[in-house]
């Protein structure tokens, strides 16, 4: 079985979620060429007056990233969002994401991403405004409900299939539950068997064989997965082989590692440039360090390389000394 999303048939059922701060176009790049079948890009405001800032211009559609190309917008003004969706069409945007999930504070406090969810007449407007202003699939990414006495999604849902978005991720918490807890699937099932559009799973995945039972109990028709792929995009060819075969692959040798975090460190430093690029690197590094023997001595180390030869140089040199 594939996941389909408007015109879009992706390769297999596995997306990677949007993640702020992270899943920037190098990431989302490594983890297709690792197996997620579909990438979300980073949330981008639909202010467009912030748009000059580098931190905006990296979240924007680029037609060098793999196809389909995805942009997350946030904001709460329909017209403000169908405005934004139409530029990033124009800059070569594939599928519009809304983000009515994000929990934090600051995006809160002008009731955008999760607070959203309070307000279904608005997010009937926004639908059907960014529906509207565009000819590619519109998606939305929501929680379970505002919190556990308001979930709902499903009603979400239904508006979203009646103003013609394209697909509906749902993370299993509530915005209330923040990151606490463990994520609940009952609601994510309830809502896919209400509604005809593609529904993606969220929440807690981590390995295979939760992500097995993720789309059996759900019956969704994707997974994203989210921290668990954080220095670990491997994560997606484990799970898309656990899905076809029932057998579980061998963890990635380190030369395997070791070239992917070299590839992930230049494709940091193109982005970003060395001084912010460095900075970025030491945040993944932490991530891939988890999954390696002697993984905490290399990311002290790594913290304190004041360049970007530096940090390639005790890359290689742990590598040496480790395979
Ligand atoms: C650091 C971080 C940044 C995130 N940024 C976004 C974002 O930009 N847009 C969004 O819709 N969700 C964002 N999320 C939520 C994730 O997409 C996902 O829904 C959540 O992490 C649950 O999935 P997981 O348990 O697989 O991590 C973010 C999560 C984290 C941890």
């Amino acid at each position: 079985m594939s996941l389909t999303i408007g015109c879009y048939s992706l390769p297999n059922r596995l997306v990677l979620a949007p993640m702020a701060g992270i899943t920037d176009s190098v990431f989302r790049q490594i983890c297709q060429q690792h197996g997620a079948g579909y990438t979300v890009g980073e949330m981008l405001s639909a202010q467009t007056n912030l748009w000059d800032s580098k931190k905006s211009s990296t979240r924007f559609a680029n037609n060098t990233d793999p196809e389909p190309r995805s942009v997350q917008l946030l904001g709460i003004d329909p017209q403000e969002l169908a405005h934004a969706a139409a530029r990033q069409v124009e800059q070569g945007a594939q599928i519009i994401d809304l983000n009515m999930g994000c929990p934090a504070k600051k995006v809160c406090n002008i009731a955008a991403g999760s607070a959203l969810l309070a307000y279904p007449d608005r997010v009937e407007k926004i639908f059907t405004a960014v529906v509207n202003a565009v000819n590619v699939p519109v998606t939305v990414k929501i929680r379970t409900g505002t919190d556990a006495d308001n979930r709902n999604a499903l009603e979400i849902a239904k508006i979203a299939e009646q103003a013609g978005l394209a697909a509906i991720t749902i993370h299993g918490r509530t915005r209330a539950d923040k990151f606490n807890g463990q994520a609940e699937y009952d609601t994510i099932k309830q809502v896919k068997q209400a509604v005809s559009i593609p529904i993606i799973a969220n929440g807690d995945i981590c390995h295979a064989e939760q992500a097995e039972y993720v789309l059996k109990y759900t019956l969704a028709d994707g997974i994203m997965v989210g921290r668990a792929a954080l220095g670990n995009p491997w994560l997606f060819k484990q799970i898309d082989h656990y899905l076809q075969t029932g057998q579980l692959l061998a963890e990635p040798q380190p030369t395997e590692r070791q070239t992917v975090i070299m590839q992930h460190l230049e494709g940091l430093y193109a982005l970003y440039g060395e001084h912010q690029g460095l900075r970025i690197a030491r945040k993944h590094l932490g991530w891939y360090a988890k999954h390696l023997p002697q993984g905490e001595v290399l990311r002290k180390a790594f913290n304190l390389a004041e360049s970007a030869q530096a940090q390639c140089d005790l890359i290689r040199h742990f590598f040496e000394l480790n395979t």
